[in-house]
């Protein structure tokens, strides 16, 4: 049953008999399966339509034979109850059009209640979990407080994180209030997606590599600690981070069973440095499926044999998969893991 998925037992540091792979952004439009559905949606009503969010979640577990099944939904999906008026905008990415700025804000912004206010995300995790009947267990989501502050602060993706760290350095109060209700949204929000279905949670912090290690310590740390404190249940949770490097003995400090690690360190060397009592995942390049498959084959056998047969690795990318990456590779590359990891 899906308790002793090799999945899950990975996330414990329980042996295996091979190392689960799961890819971020598994679903999605490198996948023609996924682009057939998207031509009828907007990338939101998917979202908000469980039945096209669960169908979308299968897609790769049917075509990749992947370890575990990711809800399909977007990290900026709880913003909009909180007031965040949130657009999805063509070639764009996600584009926010009040973003917040001042104190007032901040103190405007609603801490939701997920049930009432996002109960489409919860509906799909229930429907996945009845369709996938075990098969593989179910991976629930959120962005980490200090992510999500940077989307509603900067109203998109940002270069810099200017208006970021000047609301940290020179309003740290609002700092500090913003980073509180965040926390208290990212928490009830994966609470509720265990409580609905999820079986492992990942707490998303894309883009925490751009502050330095003792400001994530002043000014993030505290935050994502109360999120890993507050999850109820035994699912296990996996803290994501990118250009993550000089920061993994904080971010690991601050909780997680799985510390994400991206492509641009050793993983048997950071995985020295977080700790042999955390499992951790990663951290093939996403830009490598773009290579001749025997580099990809040798580039995952490079990961593996930096994991050196240590349990508690799970395979992945660094960070998701693009959207112009050829689906033959991806699938070819799910293949090369579980064969090449076989103990
Ligand atoms: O992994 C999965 O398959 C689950 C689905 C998932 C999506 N977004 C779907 C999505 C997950 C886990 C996310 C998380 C997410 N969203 C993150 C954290 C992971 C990361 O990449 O760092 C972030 C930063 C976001 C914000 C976001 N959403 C961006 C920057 C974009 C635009 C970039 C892009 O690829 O277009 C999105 C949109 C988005 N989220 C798409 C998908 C499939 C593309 C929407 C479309 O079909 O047009």
């Amino acid at each position: 049953m899906s308790e002793e998925s090799t999945f899950l037992r990975a996330c414990r540091r329980q042996p295996t008999d091979y190392t689960p792979v799961w890819l971020m952004r598994q679903a999605g439009r490198y996948m023609k399966e996924y682009r057939a559905i998207r031509q009828k949606y907007s990338f939101l009503a998917m979202c908000k339509t469980p039945d096209v969010a669960a169908e979308v979640t299968l897609q790769p577990v049917e075509k990749l034979g992947v370890d575990a099944a990711i809800i399909f939904s977007d990290i900026l999906v709880p913003l909009e109850p909180m007031g965040i008026d949130l657009e999805y905008a063509q070639g764009e990415g996600p584009v926010i059009h009040n973003p917040v700025r001042t104190a007032a804000d901040i103190d405007k912004l609603r801490v939701i209640t997920p049930e009432e206010d996002v109960p489409f995300v919860l509906a799909a995790v229930r429907k996945v979990r009845q369709a996938l009947d075990g098969k593989v267990p179910l991976i629930g989501f959120a962005g980490a407080p200090f992510t999500l502050a940077s989307y509603m602060i900067e109203g998109g993706h940002s270069r810099n994180f200017i208006r970021t760290k000047q609301l940290m350095y020179r309003h740290p109060g609002d700092w500090h209030r913003l980073m509180e209700k965040l926390a208290d949204v990212t928490l009830r929000y994966l609470n509720a997606q265990i409580e609905a279905g999820a079986q492992a949670v990942q707490m998303f912090d894309s883009w925490v590599g751009c502050l330095n290690p003792d400001d994530y310590a002043a000014f993030v740390l505290p935050y994502s600690r109360r999120v890993f404190q507050g999850l109820q249940g035994s699912a296990p949770a996996i803290h994501f981070g990118t250009i993550s490097s000089t920061l993994l003995e904080h971010m690991r400090e601050a909780g997680g069973d799985v510390i994400g690690v991206d492509w641009r360190i050793d993983l048997g060397t950071a995985w020295q440095r977080i700790g042999y009592d955390r499992a951790v995942q990663g951290n093939l390049d996403p830009v490598a499926l773009f290579s001749p498959l025997a580099s990809v084959r040798k580039l995952a056998r490079k990961i593996l044999e930096s994991a050196g047969n240590r349990p508690g690795h799970i395979f992945n990318l660094g960070h998701g998969i693009l959207p112009e990456t050829p689906a033959e590779n991806v699938i070819a590359l799910v293949d090369t893991v579980h064969e090449l990891s076989q103990r």
